[in-house]
């Protein structure tokens, strides 16, 4: 028994240590293994971030232009580049940082314009990293619930401008035979996300096309990464707190998006429990991962009419309605 005991207890020790490091995890296990930026992916390297007039847009163009990157900010409000670009500080602020105004929803004309001025900023290099960041939200409703206006808004910035911008960027990366996709989908784009049957339609979406172009483009320099948040704590915006809710800082957020991207991964969840395991079940036991959304769906959609938590274990017992 003893003898038992002492073989085993190793083993017991290191599934504790692995036990603790899950529910202490702010990522998957191959996104936290990378401890660090590559900063020499960044430096002197050109980014073009849409959405970056706030939220987890507005983080990544701080802490790239610290790294030492060039940027092209892009969103629909003006103003609020302005104010962005005033406070980046690093090796090529101001001069390197560009503001490009961008409606995701304008077009195909008007996108391949934007493109080519994107292009144009920084002639010797283009762009290096494209980072799909922009994204429209609507508060949570059962999926029947959903306007006819709120379906197209969220697919026509999610969903289409996303895309076309890609085909029109796409072979300017292939002529020089690289460039890098950097997606920010979300934890809604692998799992079930009642309340948000739109938006996790639209990240499901995402995930299908950017999967697929690296597969078809990777051998001719193209890289992407789609990086999966859970909540993540902004100031304004869908990452809002709900009191109780235990999100990921917009901070870290950037910081794990910069180092999935630098260490070229292809796919990179950033959450704090339980979000964390429900992807992990979804992806790796899909019929129990499923089962465990069927039922915490209706008690979500509740949670979110009542602005109470919408992201803790109580969900599985329907008690989660704010106080
Ligand atoms: N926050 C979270 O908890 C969370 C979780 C998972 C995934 N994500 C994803 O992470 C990304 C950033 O989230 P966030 O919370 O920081 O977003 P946010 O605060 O709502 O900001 C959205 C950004 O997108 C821009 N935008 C919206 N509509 C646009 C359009 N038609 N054309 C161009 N730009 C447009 C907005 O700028 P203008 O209004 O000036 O255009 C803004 O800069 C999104 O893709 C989101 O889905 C967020
Ligand atoms: C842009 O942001 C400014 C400052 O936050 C705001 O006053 C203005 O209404 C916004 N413009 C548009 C078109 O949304």
């Amino acid at each position: 028994m003893v003898v038992v005991l002492f073989i085993i207890s190793p083993f017991l020790v290191l599934l504790g240590l692995l036990l603790f490091k899950f529910i202490t995890a702010e990522g998957d296990f191959t996104l936290i293994s990378k401890r660090h930026v590559k900063r020499e992916e960044v430096e002197d390297k050109v980014f073009w971030i849409t959405g970056a007039s706030r939220g987890i847009g507005e983080i990544l163009a701080k802490q790239l232009a610290n790294l030492g990157a060039k940027l092209i900010i892009s969103a629909r409000n003006e103003s609020e580049l302005e104010r962005v670009k005033k406070q980046l500080t690093g090796k090529h602020a101001p001069e390197g940082v560009k503001i490009l105004p961008l409606d995701l929803t304008s077009g195909e004309d008007s996108l391949r314009e934007a493109v080519q001025r994107a292009e144009s900023f920084f002639p010797d290099t283009g762009v290096d990293y494209m980072i799909h960041n922009a994204a429209f939200e609507r508060p949570k409703t059962t999926a029947l619930e959903v306007s006819d206006e709120s379906l197209k808004a969220t697919f026509n910035v999610n969903v289409l401008g996303t895309i076309t911008l890609t085909q029109i960027l796409a072979p300017y990366m292939l002529k020089r035979g690289k460039g890098h996709f950097v997606v920010m989908s979300s934890a809604a784009g692998k799992t079930p996300a009642p309340g948000q049957a739109i938006y996790s339609a639209s990240k499901h979406a995402l995930n299908g096309y950017f999967h697929t172009l690296r597969s078809e483009l990777c051998q001719k320099g193209i890289r992407v990464t789609i990086v999966c948040p859970g909540p993540i704590e902004t100031p304004t915006g869908s990452g809002s707190k709900v009191s109780g809710e235990k999100r990921v800082s917009s901070e870290r957020c950037a910081e794990l998006t910069i180092i999935a991207a630098t260490h070229a991964l292809k796919e990179a969840w950033i959450s704090y429990q339980p979000v964390l395991a429900v992807m992990y079940l979804v992806q790796y036991m899909p019929s129990v991962g499923f089962w465990l959304m069927d039922k915490v769906g209706k008690n979500r959609v509740e949670a979110a009419a009542q602005k109470g938590n919408t992201y803790s274990v109580g969900l599985l017992f329907g008690k989660n309605k704010a106080h």
